[in-house]
C-alpha cells in the first residue's frame, strides 16, 4: 500500500524562518507574527478559519490540497500547544476549540505522554518514540490515506533526517526574520534526495514542492 508522509502549506521566511524559539500562549509563534506569515493562506477561500470570500488561485488549491487523501497527522508537542515539560494537568486540549479542523487522528510527539482523548473529530494521541514508530502508527490509523506531518520545525526537521519524508509543499514569505527556529538555509540541502520545483505565487510567496528522488 503507497502511503505517503506529506509537508502543506509549511511557511518559511526568505531566510528560512518557521517560527520563534520564545512561543507563549500569547504568542503561539513567539516573535514571529503567523498572521503575516501565513498571510497568503489566510488570504485564501479554502482557508479553514475563513468566512465568506478569500482568493482564488494558486494558494488556494493548495490550502484545499492540505486535506486530500489525508487520514492522520503527527505533529511536535510545540505545535499542540505553549506549554512545555510535564503538563500540570490535561485541561489543554489545543489551540483549535472543539471543532479542530484536522477530523483525523492526531499524533502528538512528546516526552510527557498523557491520555488520549477526542474533540469533534479529531482524536489527539500523545507518543514518546521514534519517528519510524509514530509513523507506523499514523499510517495504521490513516487506513490506507496519507499522513500529514503538521510541523513544527523541529518534527519536520527530525522527520527528513530519519528520511521519512516523502512530499514536501513550504511556501516562503517574502521577507527574512533574522532569528529563529530554521527549517534551512536553502532547499538546495535536500537536493540529493528530493527533486524541487520553485513555483512564484501572485501572492509574493514562492511555493517549493519536493518530492523524493
Ligand atoms: N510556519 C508554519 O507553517 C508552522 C506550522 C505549524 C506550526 N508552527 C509553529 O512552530 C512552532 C512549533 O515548532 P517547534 O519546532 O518549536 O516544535 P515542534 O516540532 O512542534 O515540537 C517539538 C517538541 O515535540 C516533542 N517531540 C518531537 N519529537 C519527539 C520524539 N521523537 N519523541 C518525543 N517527543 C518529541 C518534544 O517536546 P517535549 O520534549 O516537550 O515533549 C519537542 O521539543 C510553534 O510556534 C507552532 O505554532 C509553524
Amino acid at each position: 500500500m503507497d502511503q505517503r508522509l506529506r509537508v502543506h502549506c509549511f511557511t518559511i521566511s526568505r531566510d528560512g524562518i518557521g517560527a520563534g524559539e520564545d512561543q507563549t500562549f500569547e504568542r503561539p509563534f513567539g516573535h514571529v507574527d503567523p498572521g503575516e506569515l501565513m498571510s497568503w493562506a489566510g488570504a485564501a477561500a479554502g482557508w479553514a478559519y475563513r468566512g465568506d470570500g478569500g482568493t482564488r488561485g494558486l494558494d488556494d488549491y493548495l490550502v484545499r490540497a492540505m486535506n486530500r487523501n489525508i487520514g492522520a497527522e503527527i505533529m511536535g508537542r510545540n505545535k499542540f500547544g505553549p506549554f512545555r515539560g510535564p503538563w500540570a494537568d490535561h485541561e489543554w486540549q489545543g489551540w483549535w476549540g472543539d471543532e479542530p479542523p484536522f477530523h483525523t487522528p492526531v499524533f502528538v510527539l512528546t516526552h510527557h505522554v498523557r491520555p488520549s482523548f477526542a474533540l469533534g473529530e479529531t482524536t489527539f494521541h500523545f507518543l514518546d518514540t521514534t519517528p519510524h514508530e509514530a509513523l507506523a502508527r499514523a499510517k495504521e490509523a490513516a487506513a490506507g490515506q496519507d499522513v500529514r506531518l503538521g510541523g513544527g520545525v523541529t518534527t519536520i526537521r527530525e522527520f527528513l533526517a530519519a528520511d521519512l519524508v516523502d512530499d514536501l509543499h513550504i511556501a516562503v514569505a517574502p521577507y527574512d526574520l533574522g532569528h529563529g527556529l530554521k527549517l534551512w538555509e536553502s532547499p538546495d540541502e535536500l537536493a540529493d534526495r528530493f527533486h524541487t520545483e520553485r513555483v512564484p505565487s501572485p501572492s509574493g510567496v514562492v511555493h517549493y514542492f519536493l518530492w523524493r528522488r
